[in-house]
């Protein structure tokens, strides 16, 4: 038997890339009409990886010509504080998005901060207006994450319609919406698409059926080589922090993909970093562009 070539490689950045030249022609038509799209990032806390992410998405519109609106919280913040803010920044012309940074203090109840957010401002699309309208197939904000992941699917040549997709993890803000957007009817979707969880009997069977695989896990190389089917397409959510003495920061990121062995196996692969993180922001760059354009 011949050995199998390693999986194509799609990477994120490089597709960023491309996305984000075509956001800035956009950003820039929008001036022209004298409407500058803007973002705020509400950072509640000091958690680590939320403050890298904050800075991340910050820095991004600040090279694609959007503005930023900072709002760092101390963790402490009374909820009624958070929600004063929301109010105000619903109210606020030159704000187009409002991106409040997730998980929030446990004082803090997170489904009512998303409620707050005026709809057409919540770039995230994690308001239950625009989770209903994606469900039912309406024009609506789609969660950054799997709007991300489509487009790598997409722009990659490989087309969900038709494809058996299976997706392992059921969050609010990766699991659920990547299952809804890929069984749409539509361009970049019509896909027949399996929700695989913790609770799932005989997972690794259900994931060896996959055409495709989005692994939305938050479990550091959960998918192994032998739950992939030879030729299938993976993409890799998962941003796990593990120890790592050899580096300075003392851990490093991993996905929740076996890259190595599973890169033998596919024939395309999402690398971590570098692959769905780099996405993320851009589709939230892009929400941004779309918010701002139904304002004019
Ligand atoms: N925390 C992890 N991912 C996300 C995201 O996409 N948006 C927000 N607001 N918080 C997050």
């Amino acid at each position: 038997m011949s050995k199998s070539k390693d999986a194509k490689i799609i990477d994120g950045k490089i597709l960023s890339e491309i996305i984000r030249e075509e956001i800035k022609v956009g950003v820039a038509a929008l001036k022209e009409k004298g409407c500058t799209p803007g973002l705020a990032v509400v950072l509640v806390g000091e958690d680590p990886a939320s403050q890298v992410y904050v800075r991340n998405k910050r820095k991004t519109c600040d090279a694609l010509g959007i503005a930023s609106f900072a709002h760092d919280l101390p963790a402490d913040t009374p909820e009624s504080e958070l929600l004063a803010l929301i109010d105000a920044l619903n109210a606020d012309a030159q704000v187009h998005g409002i991106l409040v940074q997730m998980p929030l203090p446990n004082h803090i109840d997170g489904n009512k901060v998303l409620l707050a957010i005026d709809p057409d401002k919540d770039v995230d699309g994690f308001h239950p207006v625009n989770v209903g309208k994606l469900l039912i197939g309406e024009t609506a904000f789609v969660p950054c994450t799997p709007k991300g992941c489509q487009e790598m699917l997409i722009r990659s040549g490989n087309d969900p319609a038709g494809k058996h997709i299976v997706v392992v993890g059921r969050s609010n803000i990766v699991g659920k919406p990547m299952a809804a957007l890929l069984m749409q009817k539509g361009p970049g979707a019509n896909a027949t698409v399996t929700v695989c969880h913790s609770r799932t009997q005989n997972l690794p069977e259900m994931v060896r059926q996959a055409d495709i695989v989005i692994a939305a896990i938050g479990a550091p190389h959960f998918i192994t080589a032998d739950m992939v089917k030879e030729g299938a397409v993976i993409i890799d959510v998962g941003m796990n922090r593990i120890e790592d003495a050899s580096k300075k920061s003392g851990f490093r990121l991993v996905g929740d993909v076996d890259y190595d062995a599973v890169k033998a196996k596919a024939s395309a692969i999402t690398p971590v970093p570098g692959g769905v993180g780099p996405m993320t922001i851009t589709m939230l760059m892009k929400n941004t562009l779309e918010a701002a354009s139904r304002t004019v």
